[in-house]
């Protein structure tokens, strides 16, 4: 018999139970006897032996589901090393719970952290298989994460929904977007949905060009701008800061983020009324969509290919359309980032939208 662990860590997106469906069934079809555990939140659960023995039945109509079925939360690889308050060895207790269960191996569905937790888990000597989940697509080694297009749309649909309003007033909106340090949401969600400027964190704004960019529009007769605004982006000024120094910047600001800043700059430079809305979790709630159901579920199936092969130590992930196993010391501690120049900002600049750069 093959007892296989799984486990979902890190913040959720949408597509997770149609991958963890997609191993499941993969599994149940081409191993002949296989149990299923699923650990709760997490590494979490790992640690403190918290699970459910899984049966076919609890990955029946999950397919469309948001969220996770097995919960999840956020255990910081930099914390790893640490004892817990009850003075815990983290990492054995994980190794320990492992061993007691005689798991053949552990499934992994996480971001860019709990990859460095899986290659940790992987030094020590486990079998692991990772799945790259996370609307901010920054996941190193694929092309394409789950979760990522599903919150595409809802971002869109959100400036969509400004595009309406901001029609009929004249005034400018921000729209922020979630995607931590990197703007592939930002850059997709702001073509898809006619934005005209966009700032990610790749490409440092000047506040100069970005006014200019404004004005130019109001010259024109345009009644209106819609500025998409990734969560981490950045002015050239401050891009500038060392590290400490912008943590201190960005404490003593009295601004909740770097919407509400640019916003308030942005006010008192062209005189314009603005507005400012973060869309926030609803990014990474609800259904997936259909892309994600499809990438969600070829990638669950690759999965448990690799254990029905014996074949650990990989992340399944996505390039040029095909599924491919990435080592995981090849992905843990990497960030994937947008390129300032990759064709597609230049044809997004070809079409006249600005970059503030
Ligand atoms: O990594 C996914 C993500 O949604 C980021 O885009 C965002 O910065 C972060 O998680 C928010 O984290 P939390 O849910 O812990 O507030």
């Amino acid at each position: 018999m093959k007892r296989i662990g799984i486990l979902t860590s890190g913040g959720d997106c949408q597509a997770l139970n149609a991958a963890m469906r997609g191993v499941a069934k993969a599994l149940y079809e081409n191993i002949r006897d296989v149990e299923i555990i699923g650990f709760l939140d997490g590494y979490k659960g790992l640690m403190y032996s918290d699970y459910t023995k899984l049966n076919p039945v609890d990955f029946s109509g999950i397919l469309t589901k948001g969220g996770t079925i097995l919960g999840t939360s956020r255990q910081p690889f930099k914390k790893m090393r640490e004892p817990d308050s009850n003075g815990l060895d983290k990492v054995k207790a994980m190794v320990d719970t492992y061993k007691k269960l005689r798991l053949e191996c552990l499934v992994i569905l996480g971001g860019n952290g709990t990859h460095k937790t899986a290659n940790l888990l992987s030094e020590e000597g486990l079998n692991v298989v990772t799945l790259p989940k996370t609307i901010d697509n920054d996941i190193y080694g694929t092309d394409i994460t789950f979760g990522f297009q599903s919150a595409v749309d809802i971002a869109t649909d959100a400036i969509d929904c400004i595009h309406t309003t901001a029609a009929s007033h004249s005034r400018v909106f921000i729209v922020e977007v979630m995607g931590h340090k990197v703007g592939w949401l930002t850059l997709h969600a702001g073509i898809a949905s006619g934005a005209d400027i966009i700032l990610l964190p790749e490409i440092p704004y000047d506040i100069d060009k970005l006014i200019e960019a404004i004005n130019k529009r109001t010259e024109e007769g345009k009644q209106f701008s819609i500025l998409a605004v990734a969560e981490g982006a950045i002015s050239k000024k401050d891009a500038k800061l060392s590290k400490k120094k912008l943590k201190e910047k960005r404490e003593a600001s009295l601004y909740p983020s770097i919407s509400y800043e640019l916003g308030a700059e942005i006010q008192e430079r062209t005189g314009q009324e603005i507005r400012v809305t973060i869309p926030g979790h609803m990014q990474r709630g609800g259904s997936p969509c259909a892309y994600d159901r499809v990438i969600a579920t070829r990638f669950g199936a690759a999965a448990a290919n690799l254990i029905v092969k014996g074949e650990y130590g990989y992340m399944v992930g996505m390039r040029d359309g095909e599924i491919v196993k990435v080592p995981l010391s090849e992905v843990a501690g990497k960030l994937k980032m947008v390129d300032p120049k990759s064709s597609i900002i230049e044809e997004a600049k070809l079409i006249g939208i600005s970059f503030g750069d």
